[in-house]
């Protein structure tokens, strides 16, 4: 039998942190689908447009990874696309908390679907995409912290990052 695991996210923007992930995801699963999904207590930077082309240009030495959007409960989506488990990766301890709950409800929601947890890479632990947003914001540099597509549209929304201090 296919594994197929799904790998959610806001992706706002990808960081290299995900794709650590998704690199030790594929070793373990078949077929891995990244999805975009609504997190309704986020805004965000980059359209869905735009983070599925930074997604998937990043993607492209992974042959066994699709790249979609779902409006709609992770759980559901899993179902759809008969997907028995759902990888998160975990940093901090502060991220703990917000995966269980998450988990837990996803469980709840539909008992067949196992969440499977990766720590990150320890080059990774304080990478997340809110943080590198913020410090590209005020021109600092994130370079080696995003795929190089990243990098340029990044720069290209916050002109000050042209010139990094
Ligand atoms: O990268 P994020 O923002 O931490 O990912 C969170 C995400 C998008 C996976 C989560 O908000 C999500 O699953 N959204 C879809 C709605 C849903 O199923 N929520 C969880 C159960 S209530």
């Amino acid at each position: 039998m296919e594994r197929i695991a799904i790998y959610p996210g806001s992706f706002d923007p990808v960081t290299n942190g995900h794709l650590d992930i998704i690199e030790r995801g594929t070793q373990i699963f078949d077929r891995l689908i990244v999805v975009i999904l609504k997190n309704p207590k986020k805004q965000f930077l980059f359209s869905p447009d735009e983070r599925i082309e930074m997604l998937k240009t990043s993607l492209l030495d992974f042959p066994s990874v699709e790249v979609d959007t779902y409006d709609g409960l992770l759980v559901d989506y899993a179902a759809q696309r008969k997907a028995h488990a759902v990888l998160r990766g975990l940093r901090a301890l502060s991220d703990f908390e917000y995966e269980f709950q998450m988990a837990l409800m996803n469980r709840r929601l539909k008992r067949e679907i196992q969440t499977v947890f990766l720590m990150t890479g320890m080059r990774w632990i304080y990478t997340s995409s809110s943080i590198i947003k913020e410090a590209a914001m005020f021109g600092g540099d994130v370079e080696g912290m995003v795929p190089p597509l990243v990098l340029a549209r990044l720069r290209e929304k916050f002109p000050v990052l042209a010139n990094p201090r």
